[in-house]
């Protein structure tokens, strides 16, 4: 699970930078290449193969640590710990894994099915012809924007199931170093809050600002 979570946030990083884009100011020219790009080129698409493949296995292992838990221990606590290092997050990864997986597939069916099957608005881009991803988000985004409310909303989970995996990972891993692991810690909550506000303000500015 740890691995696979790592790997995950990785591609986070990737997909967020590229993401960026969005704020060019050259009529989403930039985010249009690059979306080309991402879908085009081969060997992002074995990569693609292998992404699928880290969700399945992190999904499928979350699953199988939730049977082996409930299986060592039938009769549940009759008092739930409530001190601060175990928060109601870090009690229910199972939960806000599950939301932010009904995001992911809300998420798919609005820009990667339209983007590989079906949609098929084109932008010029220097004498080439491109699918029109940039319209395409800002109209999900702007139109439809009961979309934007859940991406936020989606967000506070993500960065929820992140800080609470960062720091499960970072244990089952045994990293334990008097140096090295309170700087690795601070870069994990780091990065649980600034990758899902990162992509939290695409919503936001396509919804106020664009
Ligand atoms: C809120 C800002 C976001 C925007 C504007 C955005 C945009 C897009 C677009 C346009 C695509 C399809 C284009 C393509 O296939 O290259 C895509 C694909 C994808 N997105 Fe996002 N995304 C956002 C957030 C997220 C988040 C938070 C996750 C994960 C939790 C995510 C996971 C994915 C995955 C797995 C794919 C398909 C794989 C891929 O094509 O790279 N996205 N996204």
């Amino acid at each position: 699970m740890s691995l696979t979570g790592l790997f995950l946030v990785s591609f986070l990083l990737v997909h967020l930078s590229g993401n960026f884009l969005l704020y060019r100011s050259d009529n989403g020219d930039a985010f249009n290449l690059y979306s080309h790009f991402m879908s085009t080129n081969g060997v992002i698409r074995v990569l693609e193969i292998g992404l699928l493949a880290g969700f399945l296995i992190h999904i499928f292992t979350a699953y199988i640590l939730t049977q082996r838990n409930k299986a060592a221990r039938p009769i549940q606590y009759a008092v739930s710990a409530s001190n601060a290092k175990v928060t109601w997050f870090s009690r229910n990864m199972g939960l806000s894994g599950s939301i932010v997986l009904v995001f992911l597939i809300i998420h798919l069916i609005n820009f990667y099915f339209p983007f590989h099957y079906g949609y098929d608005t084109y932008v010029d881009i220097e004498g080439t012809s491109y699918k029109d991803m940039y319209t395409l988000v800002a109209t999900v985004f702007k139109n439809e924007w009961w979309y934007s409310i859940l991406y936020i909303l989606a967000m506070v989970l993500l960065s929820f199931h992140l800080q609470h995996g960062f720091a499960s990972a970072f244990q089952t891993l045994g990293l334990e170093h008097k140096k090295y692991t309170p700087i690795i810690k601070g870069l994990g909550t780091l990065i649980s809050v600034l990758v899902p506000l990162g992509f939290a303000t695409m919503p936001v500015y396509f919804l106020f600002f664009n």
